[in-house]
C-alpha cells in the first residue's frame, strides 16, 4: 500500500498568534520582545495610534526601531493613523515586516498599499467594525493581509464582537473565486474564551493583547490559544 505522509491530512495551517504590545510593560520593551519571542509569538503586533484617527496615542517608528534588534519574529505594524502614506518609509526603515493601514483613513488606499509593497513589505488593510467586508474587494488584487477589527480600535481590554466573524467567509469566498491568497487577522478581545469563534470562522492570525500579557505564563497562554479546539 502506498505510504502517504500524515502531513497531507493536516489542516493547511494552524492559527498564528500575534501578541499586541499595547499591553506590554514599556519600561522594559526590549525584554518584553524577548519574552514573547521565547513564549512562541508568531508575530509581534505593534499598535500605532495618532490621537486623531483613534482617541488614543501610543508610539511611532523610533520606538519600533529600538525594539527591532531584540527579536527576529516578524513585526506586524497596525497603523491606526490618518495620512499613513506620509510615514510608510519610516516604518519600513524601522523594520516593519507587515504594514496595515485602515480603509477608513484619509490617505488614498490603493496608492498607499502599492507604496508599502514597493518596499518589499507585506501590505495589510484593516476594517473597523462598522465597515462592511465587501469594501475591501476593490483592493484585493494589491493586499496580502486583511485585518478585521473585533472591537472599536483605540484601546486594549474591550469585549470581542462575535458578529464580525461572518466577514471572514465573505472575504475568503471572494478571494477564492478570484484565485487570490489572503491572510485574515482578527484583532480585539481575543482570549481563551473567544479564540474558538476565531478558529471556527477560519481566522489565520489572532491578535491578543491583555489575553497574553496579563496571563501569569505567556507561553502557556499562547499555547492554549493555539491548541484550543
Ligand atoms: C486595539 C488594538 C488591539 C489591542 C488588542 O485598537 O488594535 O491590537 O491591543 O488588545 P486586546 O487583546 O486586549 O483586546
Ligand atoms: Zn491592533
Amino acid at each position: 500500500m502506498l505510504e502517504v505522509p500524515d502531513m497531507l491530512y493536516m489542516e493547511e495551517k494552524e492559527m498564528k498568534i500575534a501578541p499586541s504590545f499595547l499591553s506590554c510593560d514599556f519600561s522594559k520593551f526590549g525584554e518584553e520582545l524577548v519574552r514573547m519571542d521565547k513564549a512562541g509569538a508568531d508575530y509581534i503586533h505593534l499598535d500605532v495610534m495618532d490621537g486623531h484617527f483613534v482617541p488614543n496615542i501610543t508610539f511611532g517608528a523610533p520606538v519600533i526601531k529600538w525594539g527591532r534588534p531584540y527579536t527576529k519574529v516578524p513585526f506586524d505594524v497596525h497603523l491606526m493613523i490618518d495620512e499613513p502614506h506620509r510615514y510608510i518609509e519610516d516604518f519600513v526603515n524601522a523594520g516593519a515586516d507587515i504594514i496595515t493601514i485602515h480603509l477608513e483613513c484619509s490617505s488614498n488606499i490603493g496608492d498607499t498599499l502599492r507604496q508599502i509593497k514597493s518596499y518589499g513589505v507585506k501590505a495589510g488593510l484593516s476594517i473597523k467594525p462598522k465597515t462592511a467586508a465587501e469594501e475591501v474587494f476593490p483592493y484585493m488584487e494589491i493586499v496580502d493581509w486583511i485585518l478585521i477589527m473585533t472591537v472599536e480600535p483605540g484601546f486594549g481590554g474591550q469585549s470581542f464582537m462575535a458578529d464580525m466573524m461572518p466577514k471572514v467567509k465573505v472575504i475568503k469566498d471572494y478571494a477564492k473565486t478570484h484565485g487570490k491568497e489572503i491572510i485574515i487577522e482578527a484583532d480585539g478581545g481575543i482570549n481563551a474564551e473567544t479564540i474558538g469563534m476565531c478558529q471556527d470562522a477560519g481566522i489565520d492570525v489572532a491578535v491578543s493583547g491583555t489575553g497574553v500579557f496579563k496571563a501569569d505564563d505567556a507561553a502557556a497562554a499562547i499555547s492554549a490559544l493555539k491548541a484550543h479546539v
